[in-house]
């Protein structure tokens, strides 16, 4: 028999989208450009990470807008702009308590910094919201998830520019009084301690834009403004909507020491410190002791103003949420493997994904327990889930089986994790419906419960299909996960 897990009564089971990867639909209704629409598709597997994580420049961006031929996967996602009540009904089927997706802010503001939103663009959203709240699918809305107005990259160079704060906060405030009373639950940034290492997918940083500072001074300058900008987007919520809570996010990257040599301990404890950082500042309001000495590390000085340091101090978040897929190692020499946009040293432990993605159920645990004695907030898991590549049978079937049992042992490691006393308050799966995956731009890495007829080309007639997985979650919602 195998064990029962109690979940809280209003577990808010779930799964998470983001538009650039999901809506498609990106010239319609004067939405403006975004960086996500400058990705490109890139047939050799090898050079996908690379070309993803390369810094990007006007002239590539020119490019990319100008070139007729290519292949431009974010552009078109798999359409949900246009499905959304067929998606959301599926939804509601499976028992979602709770969807996460993202609004983009170049469908409200399509230069970025407009003083009137695009009326046409906040309807849509308040049509996806309404239609969830029919179903009592409470939204997650994702402020800013891995797409910035174009217009504001080449303006002002992303969020390497202070004004940028100010862009975001009036975006952000038009969120808030159009979805006040309807959305609870709000997340600032997707992943925010990418910014460090990925200026262009986190930020809108165009590199011959930096002039004479290092991509990393610019990065981390980046890092420092979408920080006042999310203290200020929380004190913007609570006085708009008092109800409503505002979570932080990273990336968890659970790096374990490579082996109990000391120097590998601690190469883990820096990990840990490179990946909390951004949280430590939202959840506990301030810099944390350590930070000094990680920026003279890598060279870097920021302008913190006495006025950063109060919005932050009087403005921590409510909840905290990540994404977690895989663990890795700190220290040591060894094999590499591939991982959520960076590599890692293999774990002789641990099996891969078809993408090399390390498989660590327990580390989602340990995770929890490190993120609840570090802050003590309610935590939200808004992110996890298995890329793999699916066979649709010609009976229109999925056998899913391995997705099935990586969610399965995530959830019993939650689980466990609840009897440690931590507070988990949710659980959204990644890409619960198919979507173009974020460093492939591609259609073969699937996760969702759902699948959607389309390749990796863009052909494909974009009907969904349940996945055997769709069953086994809806039970598993149900059931409040006692039967797993
Ligand atoms: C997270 C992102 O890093 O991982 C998502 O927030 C992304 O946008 C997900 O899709 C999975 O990554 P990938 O590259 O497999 O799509």
């Amino acid at each position: 028999m195998s064990k029962v897990y109690r979940f809280p009564e209003n577990f808010l089971w779930g799964g998470a989208t983001a538009a650039n990867q999901f809506e498609g639909a990106t010239r319609e209704d004067g939405k403006g450009w975004t960086t996500a629409d400058t990705a490109k598709y890139e047939p050799d597997p090898k050079l996908r990470m690379q070309q993803m994580l390369a810094p990007m420049t006007t002239e590539k961006v020119e490019a990319a807008l100008n070139d007729q031929a290519g292949l431009y996967p974010k552009r078109y996602g798999v359409d949900f702009y246009h499905h959304y009540k067929e998606d959301i009904k599926l939804l509601a089927e499976m028992g979602f308590k709770t969807f996460r997706f993202s609004i983009s802010w170049a469908r409200i503001l399509p230069n970025g910094d407009d003083d009137e939103p695009n009326e046409q663009g906040l309807q849509f959203y308040e049509n996806v919201i309404d239609e969830l709240l029919k179903y009592n699918i409470e939204p997650l809305v994702t402020i800013s998830h891995y797409e910035f107005p174009l217009a504001l990259s080449l303006k002002q160079n992303g969020w390497a520019d202070r004004k940028t704060i100010a862009a975001f906060t009036h975006y952000a405030e038009i969120l808030f009084k159009r979805f006040k009373g309807k959305v609870k639950y709000w997340i600032s940034f997707n992943e925010m301690n990418f910014i460090t290492m990925t200026g262009y997918l986190a930020g809108g940083i165009l590199a011959d834009k930096n002039g004479d500072q290092s991509e990393t001074q610019v990065n981390y300058t980046a890092m420092h403004h979408q920080l006042v900008a999310a203290a200020q987007a929380t004190k913007l919520l609570h006085e708009i909507d008092p109800a409503a809570q505002m979570g932080s996010m990273i990336a968890r990257i659970e790096n374990y020491p490579a082996t109990s040599k000391p120097e590998d301990v601690m190469a883990s404890v820096e990990s840990d410190h490179a990946n909390f950082l951004m949280m430590d500042v939202l959840a506990n309001g301030e810099y944390p002791s350590y930070a000094k000495r990680l920026f003279a590390d890598n060279h870097v000085t920021l302008d913190i103003t006495p006025e950063d340091r109060q919005v932050l101090k009087e403005n921590t978040c409510d909840f905290v949420s990540f994404s977690y897929y895989m663990s890795g190692i700190a220290g040591g020499e060894g094999e590499e493997t591939a991982g959520n946009l960076m590599s890692t040293k293999k774990n002789p432990y641990l099996k891969t994904s078809d993408w090399g993605w390390q498989i660590d159920p327990v580390g989602l645990r340990v995770s929890l327990n490190k993120i609840y004695d570090r802050y003590h907030k309610p935590i939200f898991i808004v992110e996890n889930g298995l890329g793999a590549k699916d066979e649709l049978t010609a009976d229109h079937q999925v056998h899913d089986d391995y997705r099935i049992s990586y969610l399965h042992d995530h959830i019993e490691q939650i689980g466990e994790a609840l009897e440690d006393g931590v507070d988990v308050i949710g659980y959204t799966p990644w890409g619960c419906i198919d979507l173009v995956s974020a460093s492939g731009n591609e259609m073969s890495k699937r996760y969702g419960f759902v699948y959607v007829d389309q390749d990796d080309q863009g052909h494909g007639s974009l009907a969904r299909y349940k996945k055997d997985s769709f069953a086994w979650y809806q039970h598993v919602i149900a059931t409040n996960g006692t039967e797993l």
